[in-house]
């Protein structure tokens, strides 16, 4: 019998364990300054086709944990949605029970996506009113959801696609997860050691031409600053041009770098997301591991396909030179297909999964931080390259 009343039950201020800063790239920072102040991510809820199938694979394959579900059994007629952990991951997955269901129809048009970046703020009211003056899209007002374990206060702005960012004061609540939720056993017997343990960043395809419009939505709404920026032939490859600014809190612990599609001589890796997606969406969320190399050992036994960079990538004694010394030998980080960037703030280990859903649209990435505080630039070339390979063989490029 697992205790899921222990470690794993739902700590969205969790200490240092889970937000250890050099973790996801964090830095020193007093979010009482902020006009939009930020704890941190609370959830991200995907709409999916099979909510039940859906935790079991990532209760198997990412060794998450399930901790708490709401659905018919507990008078929730419209949705069965189970929430999950890994550390202070929680995302929760949604499935329609009925034809008209708020996430059937959303899958019809989307497929499996993500529905929901929710961020835990000190004051719901004060972060919406504030982002509501700036201009941000009103989708639901501050309003309590309570249970007999509390009150949650809760707000809705909405962002690229249907996307929307829930905002979320946690403080009055006490039950396994939000109101309505009730506690349950896991799906399969979680491993020894999670996988990864915090959200990245979270990472936004739009329209062409509309990325600095979002950009500056964040800017904005969100006071958020852009600290890094991609353009075009930073990261083009012959077909899979792309731009790509991000984000980011004052903290650094939201990340939201926004990619557009940009001319390449064939169909770029955004415009085949933003088709079969049906619009903009979030593309990828990147996973925060402090060993990169077990986990992929353990997510690839259980079934997670994973981009292979050539073997060029490797070879390549100008990234030998550019890298210099890593933890592991490069041999090492060639056999798991890891890619490594260095920038003026120290390395990066990381790793793209294959899309998770029938759809080629949203995928992962793993992300072992030591001291960069960037994305990966130095990998894009290799990276698309790959991608591309995967796009001819659907036919998509
Ligand atoms: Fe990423």
């Amino acid at each position: 019998m697992v205790d899921i009343a222990g470690s794993e039950r739902h700590q969205p201020s969790a200490g240092p364990t889970e937000e250890d800063p050099g973790l996801v790239g964090a830095v020193e920072h007093d979010i009482r300054e902020d006009d939009f102040p930020i704890k941190g991510w609370d959830h991200v809820k995907f709409y999916v086709g099979n909510a039940k199938q859906a935790a079991h694979y990532y209760s198997t394959a990412f060794g998450m944990t399930c901790f708490a579900y709401r659905g018919p059994e507990t008078g929730h007629r419209e949705h069965a949605e189970y929430a999950l952990k890994s550390g202070g991951v929680t995302f929760v997955l949604a499935g329609g029970i009925t034809s008209d269901s708020a996430a059937t129809e959303h899958y019809a048009r989307h497929g499996d996506g993500v529905i929901e970046v929710a961020l835990e703020v000190p004051d719901v009211d004060e972060n919406y009113r504030y982002a509501v003056k700036q201009g941000a899209i009103a989708l639901e007002q501050p309003h309590d959801v309570s249970d007999e374990h509390g009150t949650v206060r809760v707000a809705v702005i909405g962002t690229y696609g249907e996307t929307r960012n829930v905002l979320i004061d946690r403080s009055g609540y006490t039950g396994p997860f939000l109101p309505g939720f009730v506690a349950r056993e896991p799906v399969v017997t979680p491993p020894p050691r999670r996988f990864f343990q915090a959200i990245d960043h979270v990472v936004g395809n739009v329209e062409l031409g509309r990325m600095r419009e979002w950009v500056s939505y964040y800017e904005r709404v969100m006071g958020f600053t852009n600290i890094v920026e991609f353009v075009d032939d930073a990261i083009a490859t012959e077909y899979s041009a792309l731009m790509s600014k991000v984000v980011a809190n004052g903290t650094r612990k939201v990340k939201f770098p926004i990619n557009e599609p940009a001319e390449g001589k064939k169909k770029s890796q955004i415009d085949e997301y933003l088709e079969f997606y049906g619009g903009a969406g979030v593309q990828h969320i990147a996973l925060a591991t402090n060993d990169i190399l077990a986990a992929v050992d353990q997510m690839r036994e259980r079934g997670v396909e994973f981009l292979e960079a050539p073997d060029a990538y490797y070879d390549d004694p100008e990234l030998r030179e550019r890298i210099g010394t890593v933890r592991v030998p490069i041999e090492e980080l060639k056999a798991h297909r890891v890619l490594v960037d260095r920038d003026e703030d120290g390395y990066m280990l990381q790793i793209f999964t294959k899309p998770q859903q029938d759809r080629p649209t949203m995928f992962y990435e793993i992300i072992e931080r030591h001291g960069s505080l960037s994305f990966g630039k130095g990998n894009f070339k290799a990276l698309f390259e790959a991608l591309e390979k995967e796009q001819e063989k659907r036919g998509n490029l």
